[in-house]
């Protein structure tokens, strides 16, 4: 049985923190699922660190659907959530509806994300009233970087910050089910969360969030382009991926793999005969 809206939101009340993790592929969101990991996201992200763009924005719904089945099928227990692309809730309601039923229908996903708070709300309800349920996303939105000039903490004017809470508010009143709030000050992420009957997620939002999220990626140490400010690296894959690679060389070229464990004999008599 997976975790529920009604779970999650249940934990808010309860005072229990939310972990939530980005996952793309099946072997990853097996391991996560398996770990306990309440709620999965099939974060825009993979645009970066499984595909190399340089952002969100060139992000396709084919691309995501096509990640979002491998993670679905990886997984039992974790709430599975859909990153909604640049571009796919922004044109209409209606489109915005089409894509969001794409990944419930399609690919097995629980959930919807999407980015904005006070402009999209009217979409987060159209979506939400068809049933399906909406995290949204506000502070730092990466497929507005360009607008925003680069990644920076939001929020920190007073007319700016007065935004964001309203934003917050505006997606709760459309029937958003959590809120992630990302590069926010934290005591404003703790105004927010203290303001809001959902849970907040926060990331790069300090410790008074409902719940956090990171990347998978940024938290194990396999992105190396660069490391952001808000991520803790819980371990160090790049390393142990460079080091297993060097010592599977190293052993290819001496001959010391494959080893007769690795491979199979055959009859003595056939060999003779051949
Ligand atoms: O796409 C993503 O991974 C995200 C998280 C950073 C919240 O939106």
């Amino acid at each position: 049985m997976r975790f529920t809206i009604g779970k999650i939101q249940d934990m808010k009340r309860a005072g229990e923190k939310i972990t939530m993790l980005t996952a793309y592929d099946y072997s990853t969101a097996k391991i996560v699922d398996g770990a306990g990991v309440p709620l999965i996201l099939v974060g825009d992200t993979l645009g970066m660190v499984m595909l190399g763009y340089e952002t969100t924005v060139p992000v396709t719904m084919d691309e995501m659907l096509h990640h979002a089945k491998a993670v679905v099928r990886g997984t039992c227990k974790s709430l599975i959530i859909g990153d909604m692309p640049f571009m796919t809730y922004q044109i209409s309601a209606d489109e915005a509806m089409r894509n969001a039923a794409r990944f419930m229908q399609e690919a097995g996903c629980q959930a919807v994300k999407l980015e904005g708070g006070t402009a999209v709300a009217g979409t987060v309800k159209r979506i939400v009233d068809c049933g399906i349920p909406v995290m949204g996303h506000i502070g730092l939105t990466p497929q507005s970087i360009h607008q925003l000039s680069g990644h920076r903490v939001q929020g920190k004017t007073a007319d700016s910050a007065r935004r964001l809470l309203n934003d917050a508010i505006a997606l709760e009143q459309a029937g958003a089910f959590a809120v992630v709030l990302e590069l926010v000050p934290s005591p404003l992420a703790r105004i927010v969360t203290a303001r809001l009957k959902v849970p907040t997620i926060g990331i790069g939002a300090g410790p008074h969030c409902d719940g956090q999220v990171q990347v998978i990626h940024d938290m194990l140490g396999l992105f190396t382009d660069f490391v952001p400010r808000h991520a803790k690296q819980y371990a160090k894959l790049a390393e142990a991926i460079r080091s297993a690679i060097t010592d599977y060389i190293n052993e290819t070229q001496s001959g010391a793999f494959p080893s007769s464990e690795h491979g199979s004999t055959m009859d003595e008599d056939l060999l003779k005969d051949l």
